[in-house]
């Protein structure tokens, strides 16, 4: 038995002895195998983050030269003229966007009277903002009744620093009350017959048209008849219909083709001219429109605006409202095939008899390291409208919507996504950014 235990005891030591022996040798191996791996990989990351970092510091570097070089350009400019004379000897007046913050800002108007003799009020001049619900249901003679006051301070601004007015919009289905449509004016009246509805769009008009010429003669210098009447998909358009006049948006149904009928647009330009014969206005009338460089759309409008002017020309020309970029993000913006698209929605109009207005234009950025790109990207744009004004003589006028920049909308914000947040010819602030600099240099 002792022997028999003795022999266990060695054979358990020996067993011990050499398994922690091999243990620990293919441990080495492993941890050494291990280290191997582990300083490779890190190398390799090392060299990799190197020709990254390296990368990075070329990109860093080079985007440092463009921005020196951008800043030495702009240095020690001096600015000849105000923009909206270089604008004038292509053809085109230069204008912006103001609301009645805008007014109030020092800044802000103090920018709009430097440089632009074209202005477009946001929303103010919009039958959502100027009809009246309260007074119109009072109204005595059953037609609609509207409230000028924001209006009248934006047109009074304009009036006192000879400043035309380009009047956005007459017909506009977008955030159009449905009361309007309803008998009584009332939010649950039936829907009205097409013949009142006709009748109290043609009053609409006639008052509007005729109040801005009485109590500021010859400010408004043009009038958007209808704005985004063209469908963008089938599903919102009449099946057959060429000029693809939209029944809905976006699930919305549209009342003014709803109520008025399929003729409404064509109509409204008729009651149009007709206010304008009898103010006695110089006014051009338009047809404004999103993505007017982009076919189908381009030819849709051609062919509404063809059936507008079938007997007599109603419209004068065409409004191209100019959101360029992707829609809320970098992807897509400052694409130089939109600039050969643009130039050539302009030819296309302008080879229909029409006068063309850029009458909303935001060149969207949405990365503010992108800022000497899109300054150069202003420049070639505003190249191209200048040669392409030149050339063609019907480009008239030229207004920026996005115009400052807005870092600080937050990004689901619908500004934010229409125009980018670095979008502007100057900062927030109202200072000059450099592609202020570059479309005096593209107009020179
Ligand atoms: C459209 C209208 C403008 C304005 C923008 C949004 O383009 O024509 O008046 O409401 O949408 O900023």
């Amino acid at each position: 038995m002792k022997k028999l235990l003795t022999l266990a005891v060695i054979s358990i030591a020996v067993f011990t002895l050499f398994s922690c022996t091999g243990k620990s040798k293919s441990n080495t191996a492993a941890q050494n195998e291990t280290k191997k791996q582990e300083e490779t990989v890190m190398s390799t990351a090392a060299t990799e983050s190197n020709g990254m970092a390296a990368k990075f510091m070329k990109s860093a570097e080079k985007a440092k030269v463009e921005a020196e070089a951008q800043s030495a350009e702009i240095e020690g400019f001096e600015q000849k003229e105000p923009i909206f004379e270089s604008a004038a000897r292509h053809g085109f007046k230069f204008g912006t966007v103001i609301n009645p913050q805008n007014l109030q800002k020092k800044s802000y108007t103090d920018m709009v009277k430097a440089d632009f003799n074209s202005l477009t009020a946001g929303n103010e001049f919009k039958a959502y903002t100027l009809l009246s619900q309260s007074g119109s249901q009072k109204s005595e003679n059953g037609m609609p009744v509207m409230n000028y006051y924001n209006a009248d301070n934006i047109a009074k601004f304009a009036q006192e620093n000879g400043i035309g007015i380009r009047g956005h919009v007459l017909v506009w289905d977008a955030y159009m009350p449905a009361w309007f449509f309803r008998e009584g004016y009332k939010n649950d009246g039936a829907f009205v017959s097409s013949d009142l509805m006709k009748k109290r769009l043609q009053y609409y008009i006639e008052e509007v048209i005729a109040h801005f010429e009485t109590n500021f003669p010859g400010v408004v210098y043009c009038w958007d008849v209808v704005n985004e009447a063209v469908g963008d998909g089938a599903n919102e358009y009449k099946e057959g219909d060429e000029r693809h006049v939209r029944t809905s948006r976006g699930g919305t149904t549209n009342y003014f083709y709803d109520v008025i009928g399929p003729d409404y647009v064509e109509l409204s330009f008729k009651y149009a001219r007709q206010a304008a014969k009898k103010a006695n206005a110089n006014i051009k009338l338009f047809y404004n429109d999103y993505s007017t460089f982009y076919s189908p759309k381009r030819e849709a409008i051609g062919k509404l605006i063809e059936s507008i002017n079938k007997n007599e020309k109603l419209c004068d020309g065409v409004g191209m409202q100019g959101y360029v970029g992707g829609y809320g993000q970098q992807a897509g913006c400052m694409s130089a095939n939109d600039i050969n698209l643009f130039k050539n929605a302009i030819v296309f109009y302008s080879n229909l008899g029409l006068e063309v207005h850029v009458t909303e234009l935001a060149l969207r950025n949405y990365d503010k390291t992108k800022a000497v790109q899109h300054a150069n990207y202003y420049e070639n744009f505003f190249k191209m409208l200048a040669s392409v004004a030149d050339e063609y003589k019907t480009l008239t006028c030229v207004a920026i919507w996005g115009i400052c920049d807005n870092p600080s909308l937050p990004k689901n914000d619908y500004s934010y996504k229409m125009n980018g947040p670095y979008c502007g010819m100057y900062n927030y602030d109202c200072s000059k950014k450099p592609e202020f600099f570059k479309v005096i240099k593209a107009l020179e």
